[in-house]
């Protein structure tokens, strides 16, 4: 039987392998797609709708959507956008919007989202989940209000450093990623590493400026769990 599959792709007719995804063959045909909590063999679990394009007419995900034989996608058309749009002002509904007072203004996924898509306002307005911030970590700041529950973080540091320091906790409006059982990151054995700060799209997770608590993190080990950092994850 063939690896490959014949498929239509914004009206060109491509062959490809038949186990990658929509995002990985547009992206290998120089098509640009928005994604947000994808992050290359990490985290696929196609759950911020950024990246949607039609596929036989059905708006669809591309990050987790295999191709097959007959497809016929477009990846662009006033339809499309909206959808992407409506993703992201739902996610920025539940949003601070104190981006001149975060950590990572200029440096933001979500912000470089919205820019693009031109929004500069909250659409969809009503209650906001609202969480205390986690200081208790020598390195890193947690700030659930921020997070946009990707699952990036989750995934790094369980998948890439092997520690499993983070999970979705609680269900709909209510759920958090945190330590198990609701603990603080200060309690639990983090390996203060810093991979799911590199992963986090938004300002959730930070960097705590408090290098003499790092020190002695690290000269306990009995106490935190030390690993070696791994390096970056690349986020695409
Ligand atoms: Fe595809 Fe989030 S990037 S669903």
């Amino acid at each position: 039987m063939s690896d490959k599959v014949n498929i239509t792709l914004d009206g060109k007719s491509l062959t490809v392998d038949k186990d990658k995804t929509i995002l990985e063959v547009a992206r290998e045909a120089g098509i640009k797609i928005p994604t947000l909590c994808y992050l290359e063999e990490i985290n696929e679990i196609g759950s911020c709708r950024v990246c949607v394009v039609e596929v036989n007419g059905k708006i669809q995900p591309a990050c987790v959507t295999p191709v097959s034989e007959g497809l016929e996608i477009t990846t662009t058309s006033p339809r499309i956008r909206e959808a992407r749009r409506i993703s992201l002002e739902l996610i920025i509904s539940d949003h601070p919007m104190e981006c001149l007072t975060c950590s990572r203004n200029g440096n933001c996924e979500l912000q470089r989202l919205a820019e693009d898509f031109g929004i500069s306002e909250i659409t969809y307005e009503g209650e906001q989940s609202h969480f205390e911030p986690d200081l208790s970590s020598p390195s890193i700041v947690r700030d659930p209000d921020k997070c946009i529950l990707c699952r990036r973080c989750v995934s790094v540091c369980e998948q890439v450093q092997g520690v499993a320091a983070l999970t979705p906790n609680e269900r709909g409006f209510s759920t958090i990623i945190t330590p198990a059982f609701g603990q603080k990151l200060g309690e639990i054995a983090c390996a203060n590493c810093g991979q799911c700060i590199n992963a986090c799209p938004v300002g959730a997770l930070s960097e705590k400026d408090d290098t003499e608590k790092v020190w002695e993190a690290l000269a306990n080990p009995d106490k935190h769990v030390v690993v070696q950092t791994a390096p970056a994850v690349r986020v695409s």
